[in-house]
């Protein structure tokens, strides 16, 4: 008979990319399920929180993760963010916005900031606004090349339809625990 293992465990999460590419969105869809059209640029720093389930067969265990979720206003001045948005960070989230490519090529930027605070952790990459297909600018060889650099996976987002959200929040949950805990 398997025993299996109840662990807690407490994760800060950072969603980073340009302004209006949808990480707010991201965020309200995953925690409350609601999404709405108006834009609310976000001031300051925000902070959710969210419990997440993972069960892992293979290992016996199961997950009580609490998630933290960090939410800043997407600025491209990266000397006014604060390394404390960073510090800490167990994974991030990098969102650009399908329809438009200068969002995809910022990200470098903002994995190459986020690096030097944590050093190199949990990533996916987010190709949001997936459900605009008519408006995209971008293709899907250049997110995955971008994701490639950075040996990490990347995924088709819509904080509209909620299509992959609850999928994206649970993967860099498991790229946690398994980089992590184990
Ligand atoms: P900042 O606060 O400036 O950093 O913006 P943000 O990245 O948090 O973007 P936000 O979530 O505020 O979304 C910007 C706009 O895009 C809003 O009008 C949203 O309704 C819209 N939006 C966000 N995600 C999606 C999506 O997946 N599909 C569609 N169609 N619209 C979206």
């Amino acid at each position: 008979m398997s025993c299996v293992k109840t662990r807690n465990i407490l994760a800060k999460v950072c969603l980073l990319g340009d302004g209006e590419v949808g990480k707010t969105s991201l965020i309200r869809k995953f925690v409350l399920d609601q999404f709405r059209d108006e834009y609310i640029a976000t001031v300051g720093t925000k902070v959710s929180k969210k419990n997440l389930e993972l069960t892992f067969p293979k290992y016996d265990t199961k997950l009580n993760m609490t998630l933290t979720i960090w939410d800043i206003l997407g600025q491209r001045d990266f000397s006014n963010l604060h390394t404390s948005f960073y510090s800490g960070g167990s994974g991030a989230l990098l969102v650009c916005d399908l329809t438009r490519k200068d969002t995809l090529e910022s990200l470098n930027q903002w994995i190459e900031n986020l690096f030097e605070t944590t050093g190199e952790i949990p990533i996916i990459i987010l190709g949001n606004k997936c459900d605009l297909k008519d408006d995209h600018q971008v293709t899907k060889d250049e997110v995955s090349a971008l994701a490639r650099n950075y040996h990490t996976v990347f995924m088709y987002t819509s904080a509209k339809t909620g299509e992959n959200v609850q999928f994206t929040f649970k993967s860099l949950g498991t790229k946690i625990f398994e980089t992590k805990y184990l």
